[in-house]
């Protein structure tokens, strides 16, 4: 595995993104400080120093439909979880790659693609996941760290690799179980909940009943309606 460290870097995502034509596939950019780390939504991902994980990775795809961009979500998230899981924790997806532990999210990843005609051309997916720090901004919503959950301490040069190597066997092995494990780690799946639709900044009670393939929400509202939503269309 081609691992490069850097100590401080803008941003591993943006970073990456630059070099995109001198990469080889699966290779992996860490930073121990990123001084201008991406969040979705154009927020900020803020990390201390040499605390946690900060990384992407590069995917050069040889036959991947662009419009089945979706299932490199899906391997990505479960790849996380999978190495969650291999610390005794278990972790769920918040819709559509946000990884959560009970009600607290652990992990974020940011994805973006490029496209060649029809097909999916390459990924950089970007990792930001709290293993040692317990203490964050007021701002960051509902926080957790794996230090938090089991009271351990890690050595991130030594959890990197084995979380790239859950993330790329998810990769090699994307298939339609894929999709069904996916939807089994949702958060809050089946559960009533409160959902603001953000383009009229509306309120009402629904259940996520699924996924499609194109990664769009599924919810059936409370009055029986069954509504689909796309990324940033929908808040929870
Ligand atoms: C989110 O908002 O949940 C996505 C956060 C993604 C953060 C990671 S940290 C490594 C990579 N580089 C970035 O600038 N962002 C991603």
């Amino acid at each position: 595995m081609k691992i490069i460290w850097y100590n401080t870097i803008e941003s591993t995502n943006s970073a990456m993104e630059k070099e995109r034509d001198s990469l080889v596939h699966k290779e992996v950019w860490a930073a121990r400080l990123q001084t201008a780390g991406k969040g979705q939504k154009g927020n900020v991902w803020c990390s201390d120093q040499g605390a946690n994980l900060t990384f992407s990775i590069y995917l050069s795809h040889t036959d991947l439909e662009a419009r089945h961009q979706f299932m490199i979500c899906r391997a990505v998230s479960l790849g996380v979880c999978d190495y969650l899981e291999s610390k005794g924790v278990h972790a769920t997806i918040k819709w559509p790659n946000d990884i959560y532990v009970s009600d607290r999210k652990i992990c974020g990843i940011l994805i973006s693609h490029t496209v060649s005609g029809s097909k999916l051309k390459d990924t950089v997916a970007g990792i930001g996941i709290n293993l040692n720090q317990s203490v964050f901004p007021d701002w960051i919503p509902n926080p957790t760290s794996l230090k938090i959950i089991t009271g351990n301490n890690y050595v991130i040069e030594d959890e990197l690799p084995p979380l790239a190597e859950s993330v790329f066997a998810e990769y090699d092995n994307i298939c339609e179980r894929t999709a069904g494990r996916y939807l089994d780690r949702l958060y809050l799946k089946d559960t009533p909940h409160i959902f603001t639709d953000t383009a009229t900044g509306t309120q009402f009670k629904g259940v996520i009943t699924g996924v499609l393939q194109d990664g769009r929400l599924e919810i059936k509202t409370a009055d029986g309606y069954i509504r689909y939503f796309a990324f940033k269309e929908v808040a929870y």
